[in-house]
């Protein structure tokens, strides 16, 4: 693994958070992060709901049933596209927008001394229900991805998932 791209290996899952809260500071941060992604003719069409108060990071995580663990974090991050900002209103460009947003605020979480996970929401039609319910989001609002953000409990080793079988030469798929 190349060292210059350590921001890269050290971004891994972090489930279990301490007890030590997220600054207004590293929120800004991370937020800036991603909203540097890249999105389909710059129109960013991402909207993120900052969660900080503990019952609606309860209410959060009894909606996602891989997410139980967002109840124990200082944090939550709900990605939301606008379908009508989005290139072309096309449902593809939110959801590949919202995801390099989310990705990069993923990769930014270790340098500032936190961890995070992505949980999953789109195309999960009941999480988007159950979210719709509790923030009463509107309809042009799609509900992408949640992310918990804390300081993380133990450590886990950084790591590439390399396969060099998951790489083609160009003349491999020419018939
Ligand atoms: C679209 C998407 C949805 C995910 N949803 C969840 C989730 O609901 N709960 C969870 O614990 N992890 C979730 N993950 C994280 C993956 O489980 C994790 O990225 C994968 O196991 C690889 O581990 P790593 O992130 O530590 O490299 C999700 C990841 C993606 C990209």
């Amino acid at each position: 693994m190349n060292a210059e791209l350590n921001f890269l290996w050290r971004r891994r899952s972090v489930r279990a958070f301490a007890g030590v809260p997220v600054s207004e500071s590293q929120i800004r941060s991370l937020l800036e992060a991603a909203m540097a992604a890249p999105s389909a003719c710059c129109r960013d069409p991402w909207e993120f709901l900052v969660i900080r108060e503990k019952g609606l990071l309860k209410a959060v995580a009894d909606c996602l049933p891989n997410g139980r663990f967002l109840a124990d974090a200082p944090l939550g991050i709900l990605v939301c596209g606008d379908i009508r900002r989005a290139h072309a209103e096309s449902l593809s460009y939110l959801l590949q927008d919202c995801a390099a947003a989310t990705e990069n605020l993923l990769l930014a979480a270790p340098a500032l001394g936190l961890g995070a996970c992505w949980l999953g929401i789109h195309p999960r039609e009941e999480r988007i229900a159950a979210l719709r319910s509790i923030f009463r989001i509107p309809e042009f609002l799609i509900p992408v991805a949640g992310i918990a953000v804390g300081v993380p409990e133990g450590k886990s080793a950084p790591r590439t998932r390399f396969d060099p079988a998951k790489v083609h030469d160009a003349g491999e798929w020419t018939l």
